[in-house]
């Protein structure tokens, strides 16, 4: 699967967010590497704090399935935004739990263009273990 089919997974659930809060959808599609495909959105709430970002509902959806750091292929983050949507910084960290940090991320913006990005160029000199 290619990014842009990856970008239309993603795209096919955007009109599912419950984001009532910000008007603001975002959907994720999270390709694994045995070519399965978890869809995630945007889960706000009226707490705000309890908001879950679309990137971490795919990644929490593919761990509670059974997968493990290593299945990951790909992630592509969809909504409807002048420029390239990034990925909040707390998603940025939930990804480098589970991804390597050459895994590509692909964004995308309104008009349709995808920018990809390796996880490392999001998030480098990442927080990934204790033992320091
Ligand atoms: N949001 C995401 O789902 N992913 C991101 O990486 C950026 C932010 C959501 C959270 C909230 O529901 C809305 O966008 C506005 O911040």
């Amino acid at each position: 699967m290619n990014k842009e089919q990856l970008m239309t997974e993603a795209r096919s659930v955007l009109t599912n967010t419950y984001s009532p809060y910000s008007q603001f959808p975002v959907a994720a599609a999270l390709l694994l590497k045995d070519g399965t495909v978890i869809k995630g959105v945007n889960v706000e709430n009226v707490s705000f704090g309890a908001t879950n970002c679309a990137e971490r509902t795919a990644i929490f959806t593919a761990i509670t399935n059974g997968y493990k750091k290593g299945d990951f292929e790909a992630i592509a983050v969809a909504g409807d935004t002048d420029d390239f949507l990034p990925p909040c910084s707390i998603c940025r960290q939930v990804m480098a739990e589970f991804f390597e940090p050459s895994m590509p991320v692909y964004l995308t913006n309104k008009a349709g263009d995808i920018k990809e990005l390796a996880l490392k160029q999001l998030l480098p000199f990442a927080f990934t273990e204790l033992d320091m």
